[in-house]
């Protein structure tokens, strides 16, 4: 019940952990805000002690926001988590404080294609057994076995943000493209749908892995599907370690049935950079291993920091939570001339009608309104012309629904 506090336009706090990208710092202090970075992540003690009086929390993967941290954290209003994972931070324990959480879910997704795209090239015209040969002192000038990517066939299995992406640019380099997904998703360009997964197997001379790690895609492509796949197809997975079984992907190798493979992300990845990488797939040729740097980019680290600070930004000064990964999106625009009361409710029968009755018993004029709700809970915004009293605050607060109560106001 202590979270039912009113939170206006003053100085906004900021405390940014693990070296986060200086475009996130500038976009931060443009907004007025008064911003602390801190270059290492903090553990939980640490950042109980750090969290009273900020307003706003970055992180990336290192720090995790506890049910501890969250309970020490009396201003905070929301959390940017600066990258794509948000498992670091206790999403129910900030949704019941009405804490907004954002994240960077489509910055990295055109270096991961733009790797794609390499190693599609590089694998078809054997580029790294050449480069290798050459290092070696051997030249080898021969055209057997290179081939051009144009007319080629790429299988995309998992048309989401990146397959997509992906599919656009190999058309523009002249592949055909066919792309498999659970989900029923739109063709973009001549790209051609298939029903299932095994036609695309059969019909591709590359194949590329997109998928989500939704737990039901663990080992889901290992011996059978590779069986399946064209003598000569080459594969790629740069989605997510657990969904290949890398003990078959080595005996298709080395059997000689696919004639390479790129792959960026692995069951079991080191902790630490330096740290020793074991894998079945060392040593096997034409086969490109990169480690887990399909995202890893400048550029996507510039567009995390830039995209994430903008939703934070939005949420402190519009209470807007388009794609926040915890609380119901909405997205109002603001108008200076009237006050926005932010109300994070629980979802249950009768609060709209609760707020409005309120509003109408102190005769507030409503000239906007927006509600949506996700899962347990709500976020409706409502915006109001002219002066209200503090009991209408008051009353709002006092409801029995209430998880946490904003209002911006201009004046
Ligand atoms: N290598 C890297 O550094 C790096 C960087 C960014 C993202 N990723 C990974 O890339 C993957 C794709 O990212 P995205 O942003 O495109 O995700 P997304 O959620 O937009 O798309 C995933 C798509 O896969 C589909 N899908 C899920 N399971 C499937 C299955 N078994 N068969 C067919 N389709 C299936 C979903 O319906 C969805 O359309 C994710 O696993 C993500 O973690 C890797």
């Amino acid at each position: 019940m202590e979270r039912k506090v009113m939170i206006d336009q003053a100085k906004v706090r900021v405390l940014l952990l693990e070296n986060i990208h200086p475009d996130a710092v500038s976009r931060l202090e443009a907004a007025g805000y008064q911003v602390e970075s801190v270059a290492g992540a903090l553990d939980e003690a640490e950042l109980v002690e750090r969290i009273p009086g900020v307003r706003l929390l970055g992180i990336r993967s290192k720090s995790r926001v506890t049910a501890k941290v969250l309970a020490a954290a009396d201003s905070l209003v929301a959390i940017g988590a600066f990258c794509i994972g948000t498992d670091q931070i206790d999403l129910a324990g900030a949704s019941q404080a009405g804490i907004a959480v954002f994240n960077a879910p489509f910055s990295n997704t055109r270096s991961v294609v733009e790797l794609a795209l390499a190693e599609i090239i590089a694998m078809t015209r054997r580029l790294t057994e050449k480069n290798n040969l050459m290092h070696q002192g051997i030249w080898d000038k021969a055209a057997n076995g290179s081939h051009e990517v144009r007319g080629r066939r790429l299988g995309i299995v998992g048309y989401g943000n990146i397959g997509t992406q992906l599919s656009v640019l190999a058309e523009n380099l002249g592949m055909r493209v066919s792309f498999y997904d659970t989900a029923d998703k739109l063709a973009l360009g001549n790209a051609q749908r298939c029903s299932t997964m095994d036609e695309l197997l059969a019909g591709s001379d590359v194949v590329t892995l997109h998928v989500d790690g939704r737990p039901g895609n663990a080992g889901f492509f290992g011996a059978e599907q590779f069986a399946k796949m064209r003598p000569g197809t080459l594969f790629l997975n740069l989605s997510r370690g657990i969904v290949v079984d890398h003990a078959s992907l080595r005996d298709a190798l080395v059997s000689g049935h696919l004639a390479g493979a790129a792959v960026d992300v692995f069951p079991t990845e080191p902790k630490g950079r330096g740290d020793e990488f074991r894998s079945e797939l060392r040593g096997l040729p034409n086969v490109i291993l990169t480690p887990h740097i399909g995202g890893s980019t400048e550029e996507a680290q510039s567009d995390i920091g830039d995209f994430v600070a903008t939703k934070l930004v939005n949420f402190v000064q519009e209470g807007n939570t388009t794609l926040s990964v915890n609380l119901p999106s909405v997205a109002l625009p603001a108008s200076t001339d009237m006050s926005r009361v932010i109300h994070v409710h629980l979802n249950m029968p009768g609060v709209l009608a609760q707020v409005n009755s309120i509003l109408a018993e102190h005769q507030v004029n409503v000239e906007g309104q927006l509600l949506s709700t996700r899962g347990e809970y709500g976020y409706l915004i409502t915006d109001i012309s002219g002066s209200y009293s503090d009991d209408v605050l008051e009353q709002l607060r006092g409801m029995s629904q209430t998880v946490r109560l904003r209002v911006l106001s201009n004046e």
